[in-house]
Formats: C-alpha cells, sequence, structure tokens
C-alpha cells in the first residue's frame, strides 16, 4: 500500500477539465480562472498530488497524471454541481464576498450540498495524505474543509488560501451560516488572504462572532493558534518570459496588430464576470467615440471573454448585456473595416493570450471588486520591451503593489474612466517606460515562487500552539 502523498492541494478544480476535441475523442484543457495559473506551476514543482473535479457532472474517474501533475478528481452529481458549485459557492459566495456587486442568493438546499460537498472534498484528502503531510485547501467553495479534515486527520498540517476579497463584518453578517463557514476556516494552522485588510476583517470576525481571544493576527481557538496572513499571489515569471522570448509568439503578436491596421490597440482579457467592470469599461470607450476623441481605425478595443458559470442566472443577464452593449457601440461608431470593439467569446491557450499582450498598447483592467487579478500582472511581466500602459481598478487586490505604475481608475466613475483611458492613450514612451518599469520590478521579484514559498514556509513553521498561553485571556485585544 503507498504511503500517501506529502504535499496535496485541495482546490474545488482540476488543472485541466475534460473538453472533446473535433474527432469527439475528449482531451484535458487547462481551466480556467486565476487559481490554477497561479497554483499548476507550484504543483508541477513539488510534486503533489491535487484533489479536485473535473468540471462535468457525474463523471466518475480514478487518479491520473496529466502535464506532470497527479490528479485525483472528485466526482459531483448534476444535482450537487446546481446548488454547491452554481448555488452556494458562486450565487451566494462569490457576489457576497466580492461587495454584493449582485445580490447573494441565500437558500437552505444549497447550504445542505455545500456541507455534503465539503465532506467529500475533506475525506478524499484525509485519504491521499501521508502522516504529518502538507494540505493546503483552495479558496471560497472549500471554506469548510479545514475543519472536517483536522477532525478526520488531527496529525496533518492544514493551510488554506482565500483567493478572493473577504468581506468586512457588516456583509459577511448577512450569511446566514456565518458561524459555520469562520469555523471551518479555523480549522487550518494558517489561513491566508490576499491583502492585510482582508486577514484584519476575518480576525476581527472571529472576536465579534464566535468571541474568539487573538493578539494580532493570531485567533485562539481549539487549544491551538491559527495564524491569518497577507500572501498576495503572482504571476509564473520565468514561464511568461519564455513564451515571450518565442519566435512564434512575437510574429503571432505582429500578426495579430497587422490585423488590426493602424489603429491603437486597448484590450480586455477577463473571465465573462459581472465582478470584472467589462460594462463600465466598454462604455467609457464607447463614450469617447460619441464625445469626438477617437475616430474608427484610429483605436479599437480588443475584449476577451472566458465563457464561465454560463447556467448561472447573473452571468447569463451579463452576458446578454455585454453582447447587446457590444453590438450597439459597433454599430453606432464602426464604420465598413473598422469595428470599434472585437468581442471573442472564447478561451485560448497561454502562447496566444502572451501575444495579444504583447500586441496590446493600453491594457485595461476594470474590476468593480477582484481579490488579486492576475491578467494585469501577466500583462506587466510580459512586458519586458518597456512598452504599453495599464488601466488599474483601485478595487483590486493588484493595486496595492501596481499604483504608482499603473493609470488608476474608480471603475464606477465613467468620466474619470474616459480621461484616464485618454491619459493612457497618449502617454508618451517616455513615461510609459517610467512606469512600467516600477511595475516589473515589483512583478519579477514578487513571483508565484516567492508567494507559495513564503505561504508554506510560514505554515510549516514551528507550531507556535504550544507557545501560547495556556488561558490567553490576559492577551485579549480591543479591537
Ligand atoms: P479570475 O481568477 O477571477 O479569473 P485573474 O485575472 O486573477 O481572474 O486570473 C485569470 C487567469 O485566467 C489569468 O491567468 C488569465 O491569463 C487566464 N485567462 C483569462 N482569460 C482567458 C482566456 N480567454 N483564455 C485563457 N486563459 C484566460
Ligand atoms: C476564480 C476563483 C477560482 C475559480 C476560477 C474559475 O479564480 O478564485 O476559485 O476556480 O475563478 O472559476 P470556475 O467557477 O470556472 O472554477
Amino acid at each position: 500500500m503507498s504511503r500517501g502523498s506529502e504535499f496535496v492541494v485541495v482546490a474545488n478544480r482540476l488543472p485541466v477539465d475534460r473538453t472533446n476535441g473535433a474527432d469527439g475523442a475528449p482531451r484535458w484543457r487547462r481551466s480556467p480562472g486565476g487559481l490554477v495559473s497561479a497554483i499548476a506551476p507550484v504543483m508541477r514543482r513539488r510534486k503533489g498530488t491535487w484533489i479536485g473535479w473535473t468540471g462535468a457532472p457525474d463523471e466518475e474517474l480514478g487518479p491520473f497524471e496529466e502535464d506532470g501533475m497527479s490528479l485525483h478528481p472528485i466526482a459531483q452529481s448534476a444535482r450537487e454541481v446546481e446548488l454547491y458549485y452554481e448555488g452556494f459557492s458562486n450565487a451566494t459566495l462569490w457576489p457576497l464576498y466580492h461587495d454584493v456587486v449582485a445580490p447573494p442568493v441565500y437558500d437552505r438546499a444549497m447550504w445542505d450540498a455545500y456541507v455534503r460537498v465539503n465532506r467529500r472534498f475533506a475525506e478524499a484528502a484525509a485519504k491521499v495524505a501521508a502522516k504529518g503531510a502538507i494540505v493546503w485547501v483552495q479558496d471560497y467553495q472549500l471554506q469548510l474543509v479545514p475543519s472536517m479534515l483536522r477532525e478526520l486527520r488531527p496529525d496533518l498540517r492544514i493551510g488554506f488560501f482565500l483567493h478572493i476579497p473577504f468581506p468586512p463584518v457588516e456583509l459577511f453578517w448577512q450569511l446566514p451560516w456565518r458561524r459555520r463557514i469562520l469555523e471551518g476556516l479555523l480549522g487550518a494552522d494558517l489561513v491566508g488572504f490576499q491583502l492585510p485588510g482582508a486577514a484584519a476583517n476575518f480576525v476581527r470576525l472571529c472576536r465579534r462572532l464566535l468571541d474568539a481571544r487573538y493578539v494580532k493576527q493570531d485567533v485562539f481557538w481549539d487549544d491551538r493558534v491559527v495564524r491569518a496572513r497577507a500572501f498576495p499571489i503572482s504571476v509564473d515569471v520565468g514561464e511568461l518570459n519564455d513564451l515571450v522570448g518565442r519566435s512564434d509568439v512575437q510574429e503571432r503578436a505582429q500578426e495579430i496588430r497587422a490585423d488590426l491596421g493602424d489603429a491603437t490597440v486597448l484590450l480586455g482579457v477577463d473571465r465573462l464576470d459581472y465582478t470584472k467592470g467589462i460594462t463600465q469599461r466598454l462604455q467609457a470607450f464607447g463614450e469617447l467615440f460619441e464625445d469626438g476623441h477617437l475616430k474608427p481605425g484610429q483605436a479599437v478595443f480588443v475584449q476577451i471573454a472566458t465563457p464561465s458559470r454560463e447556467r448561472v442566472e447573473q452571468y447569463q443577464l451579463l452576458r446578454e448585456d455585454i453582447e447587446q452593449q457590444v453590438g450597439r457601440i459597433n454599430g453606432e461608431y464602426g464604420e465598413i473595416g473598422f469595428p470599434v470593439i472585437h468581442y471573442l467569446h472564447s478561451s485560448y491557450d497561454r502562447d496566444e493570450l502572451t501575444a495579444l499582450y504583447l500586441a496590446a498598447d493600453v491594457m485595461v483592467v476594470t474590476p468593480l471588486r477582484d481579490g488579486m487579478n492576475l491578467v494585469a500582472k501577466e500583462y506587466v511581466a510580459c512586458r519586458k520591451d518597456l512598452r504599453g500602459a495599464l488601466v488599474l481598478s483601485e478595487f483590486t487586490g493588484a493595486a496595492a503593489e501596481l499604483r504608482r505604475g499603473g493609470f488608476m481608475v474608480n471603475p464606477y466613475d465613467i468620466d474619470g474612466l474616459k480621461g484616464t483611458l485618454l491619459d493612457a492613450l497618449n502617454a508618451e514612451p517616455a513615461e510609459q517606460a517610467r512606469r512600467m518599469r516600477s511595475m516589473r520590478r515589483r512583478v519579477i521579484e514578487h513571483d508565484v515562487d516567492r508567494w507559495a514559498q513564503s505561504f508554506l514556509s510560514e505554515l510549516e513553521s514551528p507550531d507556535r500552539s504550544r507557545l501560547a498561553p495556556a488561558e490567553p485571556a490576559a492577551v485579549t485585544l480591543e479591537g
């Protein structure tokens, strides 16, 4: 019998999902989103096991190897996909944690499915992990796993990382199952967030809701110390460097530019998600034509929108809105041969995305709320040539690191957004280079390896629970 894995990642999704090739044969494709972009390179280097779902309902598969990773699939029935994944994860938690930019749904059947599927993930991790192994649980879909896993396997070191924002007390308070979620997270030894403010929200909630004692960002719970810390996630700079250095990628970037004529190219790359501020950026761009600041053929917007969560109502409404908006703007301002927006509802491989980053004069990242936003960092990592400008929303995690080089915007302020788009479009090469240099310094020094390394070394550092006072009342702080 195998001794189990020393390093286990548990995430709702596996890093690949199944599609059918043109010949109808099944094929694996990289799963969408920032979580996979960040964890996959770490996983390849650490040679652990990744527990997750294949993205299809009712699929029972045994463990397999793909792209240098050991994958351990977890099945979800069609009903569980509806209630746990589309429901509690993406119609309740996702909007609640993103500042309620869409109304969250509170539904007891969805909650029950969330508990059930979290338990399945915890049981799988308990089986796969070697004695004393590191288990790293990812993101909002699995917040109950840390405590469930600890009950089954108290010998493990359990880390949890939340890739999305963690809301302030006033918003989290809405959640009917608020205590259960906090207790779930407190099963971990280390709970990681993108920003210090999110870690502070968590600690404050532990105090207000559970009456937990804490010192700074260490919460005393169940005779243990649970550390809450910020670890801003990043991109695989080495991989992007290699892609940028490839002649076929450079040629493809030139081909894209040639296809777009002499126009200045603005680019948006997002999952089609209502948190990303896609309608706001397209509105601002359209108005620049209306006001006469731009002419067709002079500037063009390429908006890549990866299909996402397509059966969730808010996502269907968003798609309809955006497609109508693109049609209206092109209908109104485009000319034969010169559409003002190219809208592509599709997924692309890394080579094509890199070529697009290299072809873009202005990268437009305008989320209404985003835990980090890796697209912004990928763009910066690719622009070795020190050209191009980044327009970046103040409401992204990335803003904390890139504000000195980015053209910062409040995406709710359409006039402000229009002005900032013009500033970015008109920036002189020397200004572009100065800004890009400062952003690149940050991204190159703080890449995804450093992120994973700092999380895992904090997780592996000596168990300070033994140092904690037996009765921590004396160290309770007022927050
Ligand atoms: P989120 O995690 O909310 O999707 P991020 O910007 O943090 O947002 O991460 C998105 C990741 O998905 C990036 O690594 C980006 O390169 C990738 N991505 C986005 N759109 C596409 C697409 N159309 N095809 C392939 N990958 C994409
Ligand atoms: C974000 C979330 C991830 C999620 C990804 C794609 O990055 O933080 O947890 O996997 O979006 O979303 P999906 O619903 O397709 O898994």
